[in-house]
Parts: structure tokens; sequence; C-alpha cells
């Protein structure tokens, strides 16, 4: 089963028709869409991307559902957006995903990097409501790909430490790639 999968059944579980959701990378907006599929008309949606296209590309993919949820589309830096978010959506959303790494057929230059990924998700943990549920995947066969992981995974066990549940996924893979990989956290 594909890492996306996972996490879609994990968003499947938890969201329901009028919950606030956020995608803090919403490149293509396969995620996104997802997402406001299931929150519907009386959700809400924010979606960020650091480039026009990924917003224009997702934006075009929610315009597609029929029962389409408020939606805010940001480009921004996620580290910049998640942290002017908390003043007026602290504890209120759901489900946030980061899906890290660069954007498909787009400029691999474009990816996140570890120290905004880190200012994000420490915001992300601010605007989680209790009990929420933060998906992160991370892509390592990229250069710099497997510092961010690394560093997403020391964050992922300062977080356990202070009392949330943290599992991961990791696909077998028999290549000899370095698989993705999907960390799972809630707030309990
Ligand atoms: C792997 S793609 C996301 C794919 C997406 N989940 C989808 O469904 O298509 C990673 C995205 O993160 C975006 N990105 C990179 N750095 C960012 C940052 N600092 N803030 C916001 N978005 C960023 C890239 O532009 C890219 O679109």
């Amino acid at each position: 089963m594909r890492l996306t999968d996972i996490a879609h059944d994990y968003l499947r579980a938890e969201l329901k028709p009028g919950d606030r959701a956020l995608d803090a990378t919403a490149g293509n907006g396969h995620d996104s869409s997802f997402m406001a599929g299931i929150i519907g008309s009386s959700g809400h949606l924010i979606a960020i991307d650091l480039q026009e296209a990924a917003i224009r590309a997702t934006r075009a993919r929610i315009e597609a559902i029929s029962s389409l949820p408020q939606a805010e589309l940001l480009v921004a830096d996620h580290s910049q957006a998640l942290k002017s978010l908390c003043s007026q959506y602290a504890q209120t959303i759901s489900a946030i995903t980061f899906n890290l790494g660069y954007l498909p057929g787009s400029d691999k230059r474009i990816q996140t990097k570890p120290k905004s990924t880190l200012t994000a998700l420490r915001a992300a943990s601010e605007l989680l409501k209790p009990d929420g549920l933060l998906l992160v995947t991370a892509y390592r066969g990229h250069d710099g790909g497997e510092t961010e992981a690394h560093a997403v995974a020391e964050w992922m066990h300062t977080i356990e430490i202070r009392g949330w549940s943290v599992t991961s996924h990791e696909p077998v893979v028999t290549s000899g790639r370095i698989p993705p990989i999907l960390w799972v956290a809630r707030n309990t």
C-alpha cells in the first residue's frame, strides 16, 4: 500500500463534515482535495504552498468538488503562514498534512528545508485541536531529503516525550532506494 493511501486512510478516519483541515504543502492539491471532499461545504480548508502554480493546481482540483468547503489558498512560506494563523485558529484544526520535498515535474530547487519545516511543524502543533491528527510524509531520495527527514524524526521524538502519540510507516523497498516515511502524530 502506498504511503499516500495510508495517509488518506488516517484522514478518512479522522475528518468529518464541518471540520477545519490544513495542507501545509499543497503541491498539486491531492491531499487538499481529498480533505475538502470529506469536510464538505460546512468545512474550512486552508492550503499553503510557496509556488503560485501549486496553488493554481490546488484551486482547480478543489473547484471540481461538488460540496466545496470554505477555502483559504495561500501562496506563502508555511513557516510564516502557520505562525500567523495561530492567532486566529489555535487548537481548532482537526488534521494537518505535510508532504515534504519538491513538486514533481517542477523546479527541484524549490523544496522544503529543515529549518522552515521545523518552524512550521511547531506552529502546526499549536493549531491542532486536542486529539487532532498531524501527518508528515518525507521523501529521502533527493539531495537534502535525508537530512530533513532526520530533523523531523528528532522533532517527533521531542513531542513524543511531551505526551503525543507518534507512529511511523515505511514501505519495504527492494530496489536499494531509501523509502519515504510517514509520521502519524496525535496530541493525546
Ligand atoms: C511533495 S510536494 C507536495 C505534494 C502535494 N501534497 C500534492 O498533493 O500534490 C511539496 C510542496 O511543498 C512546497 N513547498 C516547499 N517549501 C515550502 C515552504 N517553505 N512553504 C510552503 N510550501 C513549500 C513545494 O512548492 C511543493 O509544492
